[in-house]
Order: structure tokens, then sequence, then C-alpha cells
């Protein structure tokens, strides 16, 4: 039985941020809302069942085959097992998968499994590998392109633990939590030692309004914090209408208490915090990093902290992790969590939920949301439009040279046989 999901896909051709952040927002609340309606129903799918001593939709079953291969939540294959068959095997060894991945229709992995080229090369009818998480490091995502296999991932289930988390780090920080903790298990009562700063009133600094900085922003006006935005591609009519100040990255480092990141690590994004960043800050900031190692350069974080430059650092993410020999392990100022930001049973569990959802899509002909590497189409539409594809890149390229300032939106006009399509085909991403 279906239990649909609220992944909708993007109509528009609108590349406006936000409209793109809003649907985030809408879409997490939706997801959220729906997982909530998914388990009830999975609930009362289960009652039935048992009442009824029989299974949902026997006899309809799809003749595709699901292997599971590392541990996901149960939700999620309740969500798959009526329709196709699933087979479970979260101890296959990498050498055992590329035997039996021939016999498989998709696979679903966490972090365990590495979906490698020998292993999708080895494939014969594989048309989904469905990473039940956030990021694809695990899977080689240019062998399954070039063999036509979808890879499907879940970036909206995290948005609020790792927004949570955040939170906690901040307040670790402005309550001295950690070390108190630390304190008081040392059999001391040191009350004048763990004076605290109250988040009311003060700035937070935002860098990348995207799921997460989104999450995080809300969150802060609920303690009372004003907020400064900084993502070059958020757009004045998307900061007014969610109750932002955009701002270029030099005014947010000068005027927050506290700052938090929420960006992709990539080359523009590397050291973006780094030692004339830290000159800049107020000297009683806290700063978070939630998002990547190797955002803040952690030599110069360091010498700001030792330095008493700034007040304080949470991270939960390390240039190399395990972080075993930085000095940032010596000091008192700093809060560190082992990459646990978007550990929570919630987020594993619409992780889990929303891939098997999309799976379902594929199987039942319907287009999924979260396909990182295509767009999905039939055959037909596929042959239809490929052509287009060279000649919609060299416009892509001789815009990007032309245009000043941000692009926030491109309409497209086009006509003859490619505007008989359905837009929705298309535009899935
Ligand atoms: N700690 C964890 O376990 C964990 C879990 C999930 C995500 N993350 C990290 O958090 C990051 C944010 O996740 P998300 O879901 O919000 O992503 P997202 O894609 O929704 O948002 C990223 C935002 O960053 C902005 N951005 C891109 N380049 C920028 C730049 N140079 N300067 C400022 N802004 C820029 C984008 O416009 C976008 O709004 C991810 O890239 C990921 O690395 C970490």
């Amino acid at each position: 039985m279906e239990v649909p999901i609220n992944l909708n896909s993007s109509t528009s051709y609108n590349n406006n941020n936000n409209n793109n952040n809003n649907n985030n927002n809408n879409n997490n609340n939706n997801n959220n809302n729906n997982n909530n309606n998914n388990n009830n129903n999975n609930n009362n799918n289960n009652n039935n069942n048992n009442n009824n001593n029989r299974r949902t939709v026997a006899g309809e079953k799809m003749d595709k085959k699901v292997l599971i291969a590392d541990q996901i939540n149960e939700k999620g294959i309740d969500e798959l097992k009526d329709i196709v068959e699933v087979i479970p095997n979260f101890t296959i060894s990498n050498e055992e998968l590329l035997e039996a991945i021939k016999d498989f229709d998709a696979i679903i992995v966490r972090s365990r499994t590495k979906v490698t080229r020998e292993i999708i090369e080895a494939s014969d009818k594989l048309r989904i590998i469905a990473r039940a998480g956030v990021g694809v490091d695990n899977v080689d995502v240019q062998a399954a392109t070039e063999r036509g296999i979808m890879v499907i991932n879940a970036p909206e289930s995290t948005s609020i633990t790792v927004a949570e988390h955040t939170m906690g780090l901040i307040l670790a920080l402005s309550r001295k939590i950690a070390m108190a903790d630390n304190s008081v298990k040392n059999g001391n009562w040191e009350k004048g030692r763990f004076m605290g700063v109250e988040l009311n009133g003060k700035t937070l600094g935002v860098i990348g309004m995207g799921r997460i900085g989104n999450q995080v922003v809300t969150r802060s006006k609920a303690f009372g914090m004003d907020t400064l935005v900084y993502d070059p591609y958020i757009t004045k009519k998307s900061a007014l209408e969610l109750g932002v100040t955009v701002v270029d990255l030099e005014t947010l480092i000068k005027e927050s208490d506290v700052m938090t990141i929420h960006v992709p690590l990539k080359p523009e994004t590397k050291y973006l915090i780094s030692k004339s960043q830290f000159e800049m800050m107020k000297e009683n900031v806290f700063i978070v990093n939630c998002a990547r190692g190797g955002i803040i350069n952690e030599d110069d974080l360091y010498n700001a902290l030792s330095n008493n430059q700034i007040r304080g650092a949470g991270l939960d993410v390390f240039e190399n992790e395990p972080p075993k020999n930085s000095k940032l392990l010596e000091l008192d100022n700093v809060v560190l969590t082992p990459h646990i930001a978007a550990s929570t049973k919630e987020a594993q569990r619409d992780a889990a939920i929303i891939v098997c959802n999309e799976i379902k899509k594929v199987f039942k002909g319907t287009s999924p949301k979260n396909v990182i590497n295509m767009p999905v189409l039939d055959p037909e539409t596929s042959s239809l439009i490929k052509p287009y594809f060279t000649l919609i890149e060299k416009i892509g390229k001789f815009i990007i040279q032309t245009a000043k300032g941000n692009i926030n939106e491109i309409d497209v006009t086009y006509c003859g046989a490619l505007s008989e399509i359905p837009k929705q085909d298309i535009l899935t991403r």
C-alpha cells in the first residue's frame, strides 16, 4: 500500500533561492508531518494486518528486488516490503556484494557499504542506489551516472536534527555546560567559574541560509536573537519573507555575537574563516561549525581561541576526523562533538522513509525528487530532449560570462515538440 510523502518536485524554472529556501522549510515541515502520518498509517496498517491475519496487498508485489545492505529504520522497510521483495543483509561484504548485486533492482545503503565502480559495473538490472542519509561519499556517483543508475539521497532528513545540535553547541558555549558538567563530576562546586552569557538580544550570524540555516534561524528567534545572514544566493525578497537581514560576509563577521556555519565545503568555502576573519571578529564571539571540517582554518582558530581573540568555538566537524593530534583538544573554551549533528533516531527514520518512498515512486513510474545525478525521464522523452543538453550548456556558459550580479531567475521560452512534453517530467531538479 502506498503511503505518499510530500516530496513535490519543483515545476518552475525560477532559480530563486527565496523559493527554494521556503520550499525546503515547507518540505521539511511537511515531511515531518507526513512522517508522523506515515507512522500512524504504519501502525494502522499493522493493526489491520494483525486483525485480518494476512498481508495488506497479498499477490500484488512487483517483480523487483531491493537489497538493504546497511541497517536502516524499520519504518522505511515497512514502506517497501508489501510492494517489492526486500532482502535485508546488513553484513554483506563488498566481495559478496560484487556477486549478489546482479539480482537487484535497487540497493539501499547508509555508510558501511561502499558502492564502488566495480560493484556498479557488476550490476545487471540495478536502477537505483539509495543512500539513507545526506552525503553520498560512499557511492561512486560518476560510475552510476555512466550506467544510467539513479543515485537517491534524503537531504531534508537531517535539517532539524542538525539545527538542534547547532543550538545545543551554542547553549553549551554560552553557559559553559560541558566545562561545568566536568567540574561537578570531579567533585567541585565552582559556581563563580561558570558565569555565562544570555543569548537574548544577541546577534546570530548565519553563514549559509539553506535547509539547516533556515531551521537554525527559526530556533534562534525563540531565544530572542537578532539574525544576520550571509548567503550569496539568497534574494532580498526571500530574506524579507524569512525576517532576516542579509549582509556581506565582512559585516556579518564584524557584527555577530554568535556565528554558525551551514555551507557546503567547496573550493570557495575552504578556509572561509581564517586568520583575517578572526581578526575582524568581536572579542566575545562564539563560533560554531556543524557543516564540514575545512571551512574554518583550525590552526587559525586555535590561535584565536588561545589568544582570547574570540570567546569560544563549538565544532562537530574537523579537517581530519577524528582530530587526534589537534591542538584544539587542549583548550577549555571549545565544545567538540564527534560528527554527530545529524545523528538522531528521527533523522535516521526520516531518511529511511524518504529513500524508500523515492524507490517506490521510481518503481511505480512517478518522478522522485531526490535524484542527485539526473532528471528522471522515460526513454522516449529522454531521447527527445538529449540533443538540447549541449545547447543548454552553451547558453548557460554564455549567460554566466555576460550576466552582472547574481542570477535570481531564468525565464526559458521554447516551442516545437519540446513544448509538448509535460514540464514536470523535465524539471525534476
Ligand atoms: N554535521 C553533520 O552531520 C551534517 C549533516 C548534514 C549536513 N551537514 C552540512 O551542512 C551543510 C548545509 O546543509 P543544508 O542541508 O543546509 O544545505 P543546503 O544546500 O540546503 O544549504 C546550503 C546553503 O549554503 C549556501 N551557500 C553555498 N555557497 C555559499 C558560500 N560560498 N557562502 C555562503 N553561502 C553559501 C547556499 O546558497 C545554500 O543556501 C551541508 O553542505 C553539509 O556539509 C553536516
